[in-house]
């Protein structure tokens, strides 16, 4: 009789655990889920970052001016992952469509826990005694005040909540000044100094803050940086291998797996083959 209840009871307990399983689960995934938002997510390092949150069960606000692209990323992230995706879609460079975009978020959407602010560019290569003034409207206007913007829409809340990670995609750019350089090279300085002013801003309220500065990462930067000239932007990557976007990805989802109380506050990342912005073993 007393092996008989111990039995019966055992064997609903196993009832209960088969069917509570399943819901221990799918409230421990969500409990995990985090809201990230990454500028820039219609190629290169932001699409790559976009893929590998979607792929470890974020949920993603995705950015960018080419919202054809946003729109076919989201569906094949959703499908992919079952995740949710939102697409926005403004220039970093507008002040006011950045923060209609970001300060009017529907309230699922609104607690951003982490924020990859990696919209930006280079536009040519030439000495400042002959640089084109455009060219280095666009780099400042996207690299210092797009990030600025973007980061002065989402990090009140995240220090209001007292929890959140801001990850800046730096360049080796910001670390060092190379011939034809310039402008580009101080956008990234400032992204640098930009990053540690926000670490500092932010440490009382407990807000990871992190650069991530690479080296030479093939994707469209060098078209964009030459114009579209093609033949000009894969010679840059040629006699050695690049990083991949997805290197980049990798090092930005690690960031963000650290326990609490552990914060990368810069993290350099080279091709093996790159030494330093000017040091390339090409064959
Ligand atoms: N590739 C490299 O070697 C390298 C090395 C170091 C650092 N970085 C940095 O990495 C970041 C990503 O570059 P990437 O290499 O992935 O280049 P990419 O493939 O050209 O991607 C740049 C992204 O930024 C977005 N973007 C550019 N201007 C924008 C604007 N005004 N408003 C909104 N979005 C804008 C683009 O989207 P839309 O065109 O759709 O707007 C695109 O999604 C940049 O900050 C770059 O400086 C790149």
């Amino acid at each position: 009789m007393f092996l008989f209840r111990i039995k019966s009871e055992l064997s609903s307990l196993k009832v209960s655990f088969i069917f509570f399983l399943p819901l221990l689960a799918f409230l421990i995934k969500n409990s995990m889920k985090n809201i990230v938002l990454i500028t820039g997510a219609t190629s290169g390092i932001g699409l790559a970052c976009a893929k590998k949150f979607a792929g470890n069960g974020h949920d993603l606000i995705i950015t960018g001016r080419r919202n054809d692209r946003l729109n076919k990323i989201s569906e094949q992230l959703e499908q992919d992952h079952s995740v949710k995706v939102l697409t926005l879609n403004f220039d970093v460079r507008d002040n006011g469509a950045v923060k209609n975009a970001l300060t009017n978020l529907p309230e699922e959407w609104s607690k951003i826990d982490i924020l990859i602010n990696n919209a930006g560019l280079a536009v040519g290569m030439s000495t400042v005694q002959n640089g084109e003034i455009d060219d280095w409207e666009r780099m400042i206007d996207t690299n210092i005040k797009g990030l600025l913007y973007v980061t002065r829409a989402v990090l009140p809340g995240m220090t209001e909540r007292r929890k959140g990670h801001v990850i800046n995609i730096g360049s080796v750019a910001g670390k060092e000044v190379y011939p034809f350089g310039n402008v580009y090279c101080a956008t990234k300085h400032a992204v640098d100094a930009l990053t540690k002013g926000i670490r500092i801003d932010t440490v009382k309220q407990g807000i990871k803050v992190t650069q991530i500065a690479p080296g030479a990462v093939e994707t469209e930067f060098s078209v964009v940086r030459f114009k579209g000239d093609e033949n000009r932007a894969h010679s840059i990557y040629k006699g050695f291998e690049p990083l991949h976007p997805e290197d980049i990805a990798t090092v930005a989802y690690f960031a963000t797996t650290l326990p609490a109380h552990a914060n990368i506050n810069d993290l350099v990342i080279m091709p093996t083959a790159q030494a330093s912005a000017t040091i390339l073993n090409k064959e």
